[in-house]
């Protein structure tokens, strides 16, 4: 049974585990990847959703918490939520699920463009400052933003082969976004990518 918060929500979503052997090569996805802006509102499944999110930032060796995408001193410090029509999720990578953060349609609030609010999936890369111990402001900011990159590129590579769209975006309206996802102020919006099928 799933659990359940008193809005109705989901408020833990297990994942179905990542699907590793996809057809496609690396050489393949890279010939292929590209922005996509324009979207079909069709929801993801959710074998690909959790496939995608393991491609992002998951557990990919459990024995010493290894992730998919490199940190700087392995501080692992971005935040993957997915903006889902119905709540704001936080991916739990070790448990390899979805942990409700907020539960509202926040999409068209992760971004200033038109497709967005279509889009089934906008995830957003939140970087953790209080994990980054002993870095001066600048570096948390550089670094974070190199490590949000990474996973960007997961998501990418992973769109290509799965035959989803997606765009990285840093244009967002971070004042407006951070308050409604209650973040804290050592907690700091990134990137946000907007993920789905592609139109037409
Ligand atoms: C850090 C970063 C921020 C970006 N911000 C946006 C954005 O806010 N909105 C958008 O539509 N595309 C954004 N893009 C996507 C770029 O416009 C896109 O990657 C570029 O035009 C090259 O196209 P391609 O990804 O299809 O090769 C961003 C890309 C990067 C790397």
């Amino acid at each position: 049974m799933p659990a359940i918060d008193r809005a109705g929500q989901e408020s833990l979503i297990k994942l179905p585990p990542p699907r590793l052997e996809r057809d496609g090569t690396l050489m393949q996805a890279l010939r292929s990847r590209g922005s996509t802006r324009e979207f079909a509102p069709r929801s993801l499944p959710r074998e690909l959703l959790g496939t995608l999110l393991w491609a992002a930032f998951g557990v990919n060796r459990p024995a010493t918490h290894g992730r998919t995408a490199p940190s700087a001193h392995n501080w692992q410090e971005i935040e993957v939520y997915a903006a889902l029509a119905e709540g704001v999720y936080r991916y739990d990578a070790a448990a390899h699920a979805l942990r409700l953060a907020v539960a509202a349609d926040l999409r068209p609030l992760t971004g200033v463009q038109d497709f967005i609010g279509d889009a089934p999936l906008n995830l957003v890369y939140v970087a953790d400052f209080s994990r980054m111990s002993d870095a001066s402001a600048e570096e948390r900011t550089f670094l974070a933003a190199a490590d949000a990159g990474g996973i960007a590129q997961n998501v990418y590579l992973l769109c290509a082969s799965a035959g989803l769209g997606c765009v990285v975006r840093g244009l967002i309206d971070r004042q407006k976004l951070a308050p409604a996802m209650g973040l804290r102020r050592d907690q700091r919006i990134v990137l946000a990518q907007t993920v789905g099928f592609p139109a037409g």
